[in-house]
């Protein structure tokens, strides 16, 4: 880049971040992520890294953002509340370590403490001859505001410390957050007043610590967790560590489960990625871990580089939200013949994942989030699930925006949709439909279906589209000739789709009541099906106390079966597809091995995809289930775990972690 450009954009990028250090520093009303700020930040950095000329005092690297709200009083700090530097990747901390060595001019290792990098709001508390006298939010760096009064109403805080020697001088510094069970529980207070909700337990725990009526605070569940030391009078310390062991000891808050001591940079690296894959787990928010050289004398020696130390370091973790426009809502007609609304948005990297679709569920979600076309929001995605919007942006919606209501009529067929009562849901039901053809179809052929691997969700929208398949087993009546009538099919691929349609004929009775996608029939359900009916026919002919009699199978999903079976259409596809040549060999369920007699049901998110995990236990003998029952052995739950969890506790069936269960076998 040309340096006259260099400098209009740091002109434009200290504009920027300036406004977004207001917004989120002093109005906690936030309009981009932290990742997207900690991008700006990065880009203006570099510039200033390579034109130092450029670099003026009023930069936001040469201090730490915010200002200070008037209405509380100011109160300078006696040393300065610094920030860190950041980065995304754990590969930096080596690079970090390497630059540590290279500017103390030393060879041996260095020993780190590192700790959780807590996402709740900076604070310092003053104790002075072991007396709470004062606390102060970060504010700008230099001067914070004063919350002592909201402070004294966190409990975990002692007003008095633990001690019978208190040092004439200590400040603590540390982060006032919520933990994320007590966030859930008060926002659902707030919901059952009427009053707004917050986004997060961040936004909640920087709102109420600066509400100017403290008993806003004391009635909300606010905790502390000390990391560092501001001026300290009347005791020594040699090592970070001893820090955090002192505090615990004199009864302020740490999280202590949580600190190591590394010997060197490759085990911080290590502690990065279990903390990472460990968070969802924490019982509060953490967006990432800090590194700090443990010597207290080594911290000192090195000092620091414009608004950081230089003995430390935090290392982030891949952000799961961020900042985009929706640009249209789709309104699209699911297998089933459910209306979903899908928000359609400018392309935005989330988790290190390129997204551009989020789900809106429902007219009730679109309502209650009052997502509209045009709006910027704050989209989110965790593990492996559907990216979702958390949140409007509502101060940048466009002026002339409308609420968005889900047509009447099927976006697809044109007909008309029904809303049961007990659902939320509106729903197409016209048979024909094309839409509800094409979703059966893709469900049809999928991998864990009938398998068809050279058919993917192009080719059945173009055949449908063509004319050539409007059900299942015209599938296998298809050949060459036919095929060659669809566009861009080369003679290979032509052959390669008969070939892929050939060896699908030989499946499991399973899979193939799975492809049908009756309701509630998943392929679980449908392995238990196979496994008690053993043939089409008994299956096909089965009653409701025949279906009951299967395990698993309660009166909604036997009612829901016996609804598929009285389709004569549908029971005619069936036999049709038999006589195109499907077949099934039974299913070689391994019974032997260390789970043999076992059964397992899975929820959350494992550190392992969910077939893998299906597979494992198949393959040591154990037996899936489709819920949890009081004959269930275990229930294995991952990160995020669902309602199964109560239910598996009310029972009393023994709930394990994948580390547990890996531990069976
Ligand atoms: S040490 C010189 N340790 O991160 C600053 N900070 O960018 C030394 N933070 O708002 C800070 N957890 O409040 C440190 N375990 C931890 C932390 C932590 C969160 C926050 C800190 C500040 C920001 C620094």
């Amino acid at each position: 880049m040309s340096k006259s450009r260099d400098l209009l954009r740091y002109q434009d990028l200290i504009k920027i971040i300036e406004h977004h250090n207001s917004l989120y520093y002093t109005q906690d009303k936030p309009e981009i992520t932290d990742y997207e700020y900690d991008q700006l930040f990065l880009e203006l950095l570099e510039i200033e890294r390579a034109n130092p000329d450029l670099v003026t005092s009023s930069s936001p690297s040469q201090r730490v953002g915010g200002e200070v709200l008037d209405a509380f009083k100011k109160v300078p700090h006696r040393l300065p509340m610094l920030s860190l530097a950041n980065s995304f990747d754990p590969e930096d901390i080596i690079a970090f370590d390497e630059r540590f060595k290279k500017f103390i001019k030393q060879e041996a290792e260095i020993e780190y403490f590192c700790e959780p990098k807590f996402d709740g709001l900076a604070l310092e508390i003053i104790y002075e001859n072991g007396i709470l006298t004062q606390a102060i939010t970060r504010g700008d760096g230099n001067v914070g505001e004063d919350v002592t009064h909201n402070v004294k109403t966190i409990r975990s805080i002692p007003i008095k410390l633990k001690t019978i020697h208190p040092p004439a001088l200590l400040e603590v510094r540390g982060e006032v957050l919520i933990l994320k069970n007590d966030f859930l529980k008060m926002n659902l207070a707030q919901q059952e007043n009427g009053e707004a909700v917050f986004a997060n337990p961040r936004n909640a725990a920087a709102g109420t610590i600066r509400q100017l009526d403290s008993k806003i605070a004391a009635s909300r569940p606010l905790c502390f967790f000390g990391y560092g030391l501001g001026q300290v009078d009347g005791v020594k310390f040699e090592k970070q560590s001893e820090i955090s062991h002192y505090f615990d000891q004199v009864g302020i808050p740490v999280a202590l489960e949580y600190i190591s001591v590394c010997q060197k940079a490759q085990e911080a690296v290590d502690y990065y990625l279990k903390i990472e894959s460990h968070r969802h787990k924490m019982d509060f928010d953490i967006d990432g871990v800090v590194i700090k050289a443990n010597s207290l004398k080594l911290q000192d020696d090195v000092g620091m580089v414009a608004r950081s130390p230089r003995w430390a370091t935090a290392a982030k973790f891949k952000p799961e939200q961020a900042t985009t426009i929706i640009e249209t809502i789709q309104v699209q007609v699911g297998r089933t013949g459910a209306l979903t609304p899908v928000a359609i948005m400018k392309p935005v990297k989330v988790g290190g994942v390129t997204v551009t679709h989020a789900t809106l569920h429902n007219q009730d979600e679109i309502d209650r989030k009052d997502v509209r076309i045009g709006d910027t929001v704050i989209v989110q995605r965790a593990g492996d699930v559907i990216p979702e919007v958390v949140q409007v942006v509502l101060n940048l919606r466009p002026e002339d925006s409308k609420p968005f209501k889900i047509p009447s009529h099927c976006p697809s067929c044109g007909k008309s949709a029904q809303k049961l009562e007990d659902e939320v849901v509106s729903r197409c039901v016209n048979p024909h439909c094309p839409s509800i053809l094409k979703e059966s179809l893709k469900h049809f052929v999928s991998r864990r279906a009938l398998n068809l691997e050279k058919i993917g969700d192009r080719l059945i929208e173009s055949l449908v589209d063509q004319g050539l398949i409007k059900s299942y087993s015209d599938i296998y009546k298809l050949n060459a000739d036919s095929l060659r009538k669809l566009d861009r099919q080369g003679e290979k691929s032509i052959e390669n789709i008969i070939k892929s349609i050939e060896g699908s004929k030989k499946t499991t009775l399973a899979r193939f009541i799975y492809a049908f996608g009756i309701r509630f029939v998943g392929e679980q359900t449908a392995k238990l099906l196979a496994d008690h009916f053993i043939n089409l026919n008994r299956f096909l002919s089965a009653t409701n106390e025949s279906l009951l009699e299967v395990p698993e199978i309660g009166p909604k999903v036997a009612e829901s079966i016996q609804n598929w079976l009285s389709n004569k259409t549908l029971v005619n596809e069936a036999n049709k597809l038999i006589h195109l040549g499907i077949t099934f060999e039974t299913s070689k369920r391994n019974t032997t091995g260390p789970l043999s007699g076992l059964s397992f049901v899975i929820t959350g998110t494992l550190p392992v995809k969910r077939d893998e995990a299906q597979s494992l236990i198949e393959n040591n003998g154990g037996k899936i289930l489709a819920s949890v029952s009081s004959k269930l052995s275990y229930l294995i739950a991952g990160d995020d775990p669902g309602s199964k969890v109560d239910k598996a506790q009310s029972l009393g069936v023994q709930i394990i972690s994948w580390e547990d269960f890996l531990k069976l076998i």
